[in-house]
């Protein structure tokens, strides 16, 4: 109860303080489609920037693309999600609702005791492996689950449902709608894998290596929920790292601790984390693990880590007919060159706005700072200093006496380094607060001591102390702090 309380009031702050909004909203909002404000698009690039500096910076052997959202046709077909990118959905024929199949069971799992749950989701889970539609409604009729609006138990049939967006493509109008359709990208990963040759060939690039990307994705969600975790337009960062056939567990090994550890660069304790590791393997995949965080509604995945072996590039050799291999020149253990092969890949798969969601929940503390005199409590966001929207926050005592004009000198010395804020408006006490509702972690307090001594008072954020430094020690201190990188 109190994590629901949590995750309504984060949804309160990021709209109070400019991080999320509803899309649309003055039309009544789109069913989950979020815009990111001020300070939520700034915190956003910041994790962006994170990622992709500790890719494609931090490792030589990894270069960063950016692939259209619109892609051939056929590139969906050849990765299976025209085929096989949808859910079991079934509709409420009273209240016209539509639910998937297992959030439908699962829901209705959580009102039985622990046996039972667990006797029905099993019976779920193996009916959900074995595509049987028939007995997914039998189970649903046989423990008459009712939908949560109509309190009825009146269903169709269970039907599957494409999760990708279509729409036309040009103005010309053919007889067959099939020739102009194209997709909105469901994920950004078949970007890269269409682009392996025009990549390893313009960086020579010698296997292993990788290619990460950043951008947008879309899905038609049906139970699209808890805030920006499940959205219809979203942001993934993905990297696909491409190794020597044979060698593909070693690197997914690699890879899950790599993540792991950038997950923890990020100030969150190792407990909030765990691996889930995929008991039932997509077709294409030989190991797959989740990175789950403690959200408000309990362990979700952030982050995939997945061995996909060749299939992506196997498959845009078949459906494209052009030659996906490698030439790998290095010499096996008999000195006999390695030679042609379609590589292996190991894919980290994080999504955007899931990391602004995770890196908030972990932020967010209401802190009750009442004293015997008075009550007190103050909304603050713990953020990482490199993650902050801003960095520092620079108040002039009063509007008067020059305070203001050494106040901006300093935003002049500080604003091409890191992002900083200027107010004088208010008592410092309230500036504070308005600064720690958006993490800000240094605040600097000019005074009329200032201007005999060129001291400044510097406030932290989390402890709240204060402390008299050089102005000169500024802008140095900030910028230490900042240093982070994987
Ligand atoms: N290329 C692999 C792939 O797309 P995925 O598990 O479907 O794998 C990867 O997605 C990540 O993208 C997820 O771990 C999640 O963080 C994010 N993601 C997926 N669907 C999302 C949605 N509807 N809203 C927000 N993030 C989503």
């Amino acid at each position: 109860m109190a994590n629901e309380h949590k995750l309504q009031d984060i949804i309160a702050h990021c709209k109070e303080y400019g991080f999320v909004f509803q899309s649309s909203e003055i039309y009544d909002g789109l069913s989950a489609v979020y815009d990111y404000g001020q300070y939520g698009a700034e915190l956003k690039r910041n994790i962006r920037d994170y990622w992709w500096r500790s890719m494609t910076q931090m490792h030589d052997n990894i270069v960063g693309i950016d692939a259209a959202i619109f892609m051939h046709p056929t590139v969906w077909k050849a990765s299976g999600h025209v085929d096989n990118f949808s859910d079991p959905m079934i509709d409420n024929k009273d209240s016209k609702k539509r639910y998937r199949v297992d959030h439908l069971i699962e829901g209705f799992a959580e009102t039985l005791d622990t046996d039972a749950a667990a006797a029905l989701l099993a019976e779920m889970e193996a009916l959900l492996a074995a595509d049987n539609f028939t007995g997914l409604k039998q189970l649903i009729d046989d423990h008459k689950i009712k939908c949560a609006v109509s309190g009825t138990a009146n269903w169709t049939d269970v039907r599957q449902f494409n999760l990708m967006f279509e729409t036309e493509f040009g103005a010309v109008a053919s007889d067959n709608p099939e020739d102009n359709k194209v997709y909105l990208r469901p994920e950004t990963a078949q970007g890269i894998f269409v682009n392996f040759l025009n990549v390893q060939k313009s960086g020579r690039m010698k296997v292993p290596f990788g290619i990460a990307q950043t951008g947008k994705a879309f899905r038609n969600e049906i139970v699209a929920r808890g805030f920006i975790f499940r959205m219809r337009e979203f942001e993934q960062m993905e990297m696909q790292f491409f190794v020597r056939p044979g060698t593909q567990q070693q690197w997914y090994a690699y890879w899950k601790e790599a993540r792991m550890k950038w997950h923890l660069s990020l100030g969150i304790a190792a407990d909030r984390y765990r691996f889930h590791d995929h008991v039932k393997l997509a077709h294409y995949a030989d190991a797959a693990c989740d990175i789950e965080y403690d959200f408000p509604m309990g362990f979700k995945e952030v982050e995939g880590i997945h061995s996909r072996t060749d299939f992506d590039l196997k498959s845009h050799q078949e459906f494209s007919r052009k030659k996906m291999q490698y030439f790998d020149a290095d010499l096996d253990e008999n000195g006999k060159a390695f030679g042609n092969y379609i590589p292996y890949v190991v894919e980290t798969s994080i999504g955007l706005d899931r990391t602004v969601m995770m890196v908030l929940s972990e932020a967010y503390e209401l802190q009750d700072l009442s004293t015997e005199e008075k009550k007190d409590d103050r909304v603050v966001l713990k953020l990482p200093a490199f993650l902050a929207p801003v960095k520092l926050a620079v108040f002039p005592l009063t509007k008067k006496d020059g305070l203001p004009e050494l106040a901006q000198e300093l935003m002049n010395e500080c604003r091409p380094h890191f992002k900083c804020f200027y107010e004088e408006k208010d008592a410092i006490g309230k500036r504070y607060r308005r600064q720690d509702a958006i993490g800000t972690p240094f605040c600097v307090t000019i005074d009329h001591q200032t201007k005999d001594d060129q001291t400044v008072t510097i406030r932290y954020r989390d402890s709240m102390e204060q402390e008299r430094i050089h102005i000169s020690e500024v802008k140095a201190k900030i910028n230490k702090a900042l240093q982070v990188l994987v």
